[in-house]
């Protein structure tokens, strides 16, 4: 592409006999580097997208230890390590809580999950610079450690938490004042059922809802656009990297042979 794009420039600014020279040797170098059939870079191949349980064609940040697949493919969060098994939700682990992911909208860094069951005590889950709450989700309040006085309802289910089992119990107003006040995020319509008294806390807890992930998005587009293949520096886990088919860059692939090219255009006709 490159080098189609300078032979028409250089032949209709002048068709000298060194423009040819110079479109021969651009015709060589950018061949050269970007011939698919060379070796392609380990990391680059390791890094293709993968399928998880039934979930198809995941990719960075995203990864995996059950196919083989490096922890370079990915972001160094721990969540965003996958647990794939046949035919079913790739797992992830947020906040020390496992859940089902069932959707992955990756133009917009979203992430359908769903809690597994309530027999361990659901829980806040952290906002980091990795996962952040979805315009859709929503708080439920939920107190801890509160079976003494009595407030025992429908709208409340036992769970185990540190060893010890709960009757965790709805708050919908201010007005309970004892135990431990937990903020544990469900989808919006699932939270506006709740409100409404339909269905019981158990059964909304365990509907899906959306979160929101952040990695990289801004080098990942940069590097993808360029043909690379997104994942973080082996030597640094938290930094960017971008696989390419001729190695590992920083932020995108080199296209040398353009850049080259325009230099020494400029070089010699200005
Ligand atoms: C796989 O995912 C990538 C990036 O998320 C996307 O560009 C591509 O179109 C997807 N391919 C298929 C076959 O869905
Ligand atoms: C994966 O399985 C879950 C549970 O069976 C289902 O809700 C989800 O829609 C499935 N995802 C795909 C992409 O088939
Ligand atoms: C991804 O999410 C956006 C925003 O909610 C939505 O408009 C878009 O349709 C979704 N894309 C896919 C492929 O689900
Ligand atoms: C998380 O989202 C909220 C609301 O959209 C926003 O105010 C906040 O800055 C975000 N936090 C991070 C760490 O991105
Ligand atoms: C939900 O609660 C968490 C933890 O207390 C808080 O950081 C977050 O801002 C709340 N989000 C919403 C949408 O209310
Ligand atoms: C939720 O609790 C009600 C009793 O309050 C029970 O009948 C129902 O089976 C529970 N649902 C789930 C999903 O545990
Ligand atoms: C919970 O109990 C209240 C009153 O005791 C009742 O109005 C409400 O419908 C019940 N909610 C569910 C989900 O069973
Ligand atoms: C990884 O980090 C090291 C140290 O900063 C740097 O020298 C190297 O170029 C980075 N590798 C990639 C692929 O970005």
């Amino acid at each position: 592409m490159d080098a189609f794009f300078f032979l028409s420039v250089s032949v209709s600014v002048s068709p000298s006999s060194f423009s040819l020279l110079f479109l021969l040797f651009l015709t060589t170098f950018h061949v050269s580097i970007a011939d698919p059939n060379k070796d392609t870079d380990t990391h680059f191949t390791s890094c293709a997208p993968f399928h998880c349980g039934n979930l198809t064609n995941i990719s960075y940040p995203f990864w995996t230890d059950h196919l083989h697949r490096p922890s370079y493919c990915g972001f160094g969060d721990e969540g965003y390590e996958l647990k794939c098994m046949p035919n079913q939700p790739p797992v992830l682990t947020l906040s020390s809580q496992e859940f089902q992911v069932l959707y992955l909208n990756a133009s917009h860094g979203l992430l359908t999950i769903q809690r597994l069951d309530l027999t361990t005590c659901p829980g806040e889950i952290s906002i980091t610079s990795a996962f952040n709450y979805s315009e859709t989700a929503e708080n439920v309040t939920l107190l801890y450690g509160c079976r003494s006085t009595g407030l025992q309802s429908n709208q409340s289910f036992y769970c185990t938490r540190g060893g010890r089992e709960e009757f965790p119990v709805l708050v919908k107003d201010e007005e309970n004042e004892c135990g431990e006040k937990v903020e544990i995020p469900v989808g919006a319509k699932a939270f506006d059922d709740l409100m409404n008294g339909f269905p019981a806390v158990n059964e909304t807890l365990l509907e899906p809802f959306y979160m929101k992930y952040f990695a990289y998005e801004q080098y990942c587009e940069q590097c993808m656009d360029s043909g690379g293949r997104c994942g973080s520096n082996q030597s640094i886990p938290a930094a960017f990297a971008c696989y390419c088919p001729d190695g590992p860059h920083q932020i995108h692939c080199h296209h040398v042979s353009g850049t080259l090219a325009l230099l020494f255009f400029f070089f010699f006709y200005f």
